[in-house]
């Protein structure tokens, strides 16, 4: 059987997500789950993309709009930009996929760090694609490691920014500096999939570098903020001219009409994008105070999620976790043996997730 794969197909670790709700009830016999581990919204979904969806749902017999001629409208008005410049993505995992297919060719190189968002490096190898990876440091990508590892085989950078598992971000200058001295025939990728969140001042622009630089291209999903992670949606912005051999590779129908309605709703939902702001902030404030008086350590972070050092084994307080029905992150995979990653959940699930961790890392367990 072996033969007939492939054998970079062989050699890939595959993605683990965050462990399904039902499936921890079924299989510990659990009441009451909470998943903290995905970081999706707490809150639900938009309430205006929830209504739109309810009256669209009888025409799922057409195939969706291949263009999304709405919904890209709609985000370049959103921008101050045009529709060309944006591609729809099944979520924008799938974009990172076509992202690959269109620039990387078999003989070129993938730069981006250790200890981030596992699918660059997991997609790429399904394309036979190299990927260099630099070390973080203090937790943070160091732009000037990965421009190190830049050689003349490289032709794609990956920066998660705030990074995922760490909610680190790199700054204006950092990016600005690292913009300036790379060459400029590389394509560089800022993952914006926590942007919403953002509440420091010195986060990047990436709008502004996409205006000077050609080869920029902005990553941005519906499934943090907007609660739309069940229906698979993200985009890119990056310039028309990219955006032309882009739109080649994707698949015809990759965004469910569904997934466009929604979309389109999500982004006029203003007092939805507030509430979870404002919920998901308060709720880090009280996670870093507890974290604090229990004496753990924790990474401080700009995105949804924060970074615990458990200072044990990560497996062991997951599985231990588990039994009293919250579900986390742990870290293993990612090469932080004694970290969890906990998604910012409701008022309620943020005390419950502290309970519960201060149970079992007093050796608790059910
Ligand atoms: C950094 C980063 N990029 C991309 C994604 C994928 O998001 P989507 O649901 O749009 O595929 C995630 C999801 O966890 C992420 O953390």
């Amino acid at each position: 059987m072996k033969s007939l794969i492939r054998k970079s197909v062989l050699s890939v670790n595959p993605y683990v997500p965050g462990k399904p709700i039902e499936e921890t009830k079924r299989q510990l016999g659990l009441k009451e789950v909470i998943k903290l581990a995905s970081n999706e919204n707490p809150l639900g979904t938009s309430p205006k993309a929830v209504s739109a969806l309810k009256k669209s749902l009888s025409g799922i017999n057409r195939y969706p709009d291949a263009q999304g001629f709405y919904l890209k409208k709609r985000l370049a008005k959103f921008f101050g930009l045009v529709p060309e410049n944006f591609v729809l993505g099944n979520g924008s995992d799938e974009l990172i996929d076509v992202i690959i297919k269109t620039f990387v060719e078999p003989d070129e190189n993938i730069v981006t760090s250790e200890t981030t968002f596992l699918e660059y490096e997991i997609v790429a190898q399904v394309n036979d694609r190299k990927v260099k990876k630099a070390p973080l440091s203090y937790f943070k990508y160091d732009l000037n490691a990965l421009l190190k590892l830049v050689d003349k085989k490289t032709k794609l950078i990956f920066i998660a920014n705030p990074n995922n598992p760490t909610g680190t971000y790199v700054t204006r200058d950092e990016v600005t500096q690292f913009l300036n001295t790379l060459r400029s025939d590389v394509v560089v990728v800022f993952d914006e999939a926590y942007n919403t969140f953002i509440d420091v001042s010195d986060y990047p622009d990436s709008l502004s570098f996409l205006k000077r630089k050609k080869n920029v291209i902005i990553l941005r999903t519906f499934s943090k903020a907007y609660g739309l992670a069940g229906l698979r949606l993200g985009y890119l912005i990056a310039s028309p001219e990219l955006n032309a051999y882009i739109e080649r590779i994707r698949q015809p129908f990759n965004v469910n009409m569904l997934a466009q309605i929604a979309g389109l709703a999500a982004l006029d939902d203003n007092a939805f994008l507030k509430k979870t702001r404002r919920v998901t902030l308060e709720g880090k404030d009280f996670i870093y105070r507890q974290l604090s008086e229990m004496g753990v350590g924790y990474v401080p972070s700009i995105a949804n999620f924060i970074l615990v050092d458990v200072g044990m084994d990560s497996r062991k307080v997951f599985k231990s976790m588990l039994g009293f029905g919250v579900i986390v992150r742990e870290m293993s995979q990612y090469g932080l043996k004694n970290f969890i990653r906990v998604t910012i959940g409701s008022a309620k699930e943020n005390q419950r997730f502290l309970r519960v961790l201060s149970k079992v890392m007093k050796g608790d367990k059910r």
